[in-house]
């Protein structure tokens, strides 16, 4: 049942802190603190290149893996969206790592993508949430997001699920590559462990979020930004809220809006920003700047070291824990979400069933 929850989508939300530390203890040894795989039967270390593929929400946290690979393990990463890369028919390295993330392993163009990924000699790893699913039968190995069953059709706690293994995962490769000292693996890890009762913090922001969800309410279009992996997040922001509140809305990486999308800006774009401090926030607070100035209402999300300037020029702020950068991703996630879902509640949405919409998509 909902659990007093008034849809299934609000009792998942409630559900991230705990799923996490699940999710975590299945990979992090307790006692040494160190992230442990199951038995690999290919070497990580020797793999030339990972292919990620995914669809929807799956393929926004394999685009955070692309980042958190590419950084932290130095691996050559190509990624697409699985229904495309079926067809692309890039040169494919034999050997190299196919990486699906999928949270029902029925979706059938990434399932499609793995049978053709797996035809030429590509090690398949799947990150999975339905663990006897035939994604799973079809995989050379499988990391379960123990994210329990998601009976809300738009995705929440999976999604944080499968950020959480990719970003062991990364650890893992990062280690067997040599390109991770063991004092930065241990600050990674400890990052990771933090993060549930850093999510916890988050829902104290409920009533923050509830206003900005006012704001959004009241908008047709709606622009999402973010830079770095907070680019992924802000896409699956924007997914989430045309999925359950049908309006619509569009994600960029906010260095990008200068070549376009900002001529759209005026008083009634809401534009919604994840911008946790670091070292991107400079440039992301000064593409903001220019959004503010021809008229955009800033919707901003960040943490408690960012809060000052952010307040200075945004009409809301939401404040989050200040976490380490490699997790922020995973943190901000759960807000966009939340705001998605606030905005549905306001507009009277079937928020669980939203129209058109199935939980898997098995036709290609
Ligand atoms: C978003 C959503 C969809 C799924 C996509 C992939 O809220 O639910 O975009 O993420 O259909 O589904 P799975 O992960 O089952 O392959």
């Amino acid at each position: 049942g909902k659990d007093g929850y008034r849809y299934y989508m609000e009792k998942e939300l409630h559900e991230h802190p705990q799923v996490i530390g699940q999710t975590l203890q299945r990979m992090v040894d307790p006692s040494t603190r160190r992230i442990v795989l199951p038995d690999l039967p290919f070497d990580l270390a020797r793999v030339p290149r990972a292919i990620i593929t995914a669809c929807g929400s799956a393929f926004y946290a394999g685009m955070v893996g692309r980042y958190w690979l590419e950084d932290i393990a130095r691996l050559p990463v190509d990624i697409d969206v699985a229904s495309e890369m079926r067809y692309r028919n890039p040169p494919l390295v034999p050997g190299s790592l196919g990486l699906l993330i999928s949270q029902s392993g029925e979706t059938a163009d990434t399932l499609a993508a793995l049978r053709g990924l797996r035809e030429r000699a590509v090690h398949i790893l799947s990150v999975l949430n339905v663990e006897h699913s035939t994604m799973a039968r079809e995989s050379d190995l499988v990391l379960g997001t123990v994210a329990g069953p998601e009976i809300s059709v738009a995705s929440t706690k999976a999604f944080t699920a499968q950020l959480t293994v990719l970003a062991c995962l990364t650890i893992a490769t990062a280690r067997a590559r040599g390109t991770l000292k063991a004092s930065d693996e241990e600050e990674l890890v400890a990052a990771l462990l933090d993060l549930p009762s850093r999510v916890a913090d988050v829902f104290g922001q409920g009533d923050a979020i509830r206003q900005m969800a006012r704001v959004v309410a009241e908008a047709r279009d709606v622009l999402y930004l973010g830079r770095g992996s907070m680019v992924p997040v802000a896409m699956e922001g924007a997914l989430k809220l045309k999925e359950i509140s049908y309006i619509h809305a569009e994600a960029y990486a906010a260095g990008e809006m200068k070549h376009g999308p900002i001529s759209l800006i005026d008083g009634n774009v809401p534009i919604v920003a994840a911008v946790p401090s670091g070292p991107l926030f400079d440039k992301t607070s000064s593409n903001l700047q220019e959004a503010k100035a021809r008229g955009g209402r800033l919707l901003v999300f960040t943490d408690t070291e960012g809060a000052g300037r952010m307040s200075a020029m945004a009409e809301r702020v939401v404040v989050l824990p200040r976490v380490h950068g490699f997790v922020a991703p995973i943190l901000h996630a759960i807000p966009m979400q939340m705001l998605a879902y606030e905005v549905a509640v306001l507009k009277g949405t079937d928020v669980d069933q939203p129209r058109n919409l199935a939980k898997s998509v098995t036709v290609e």
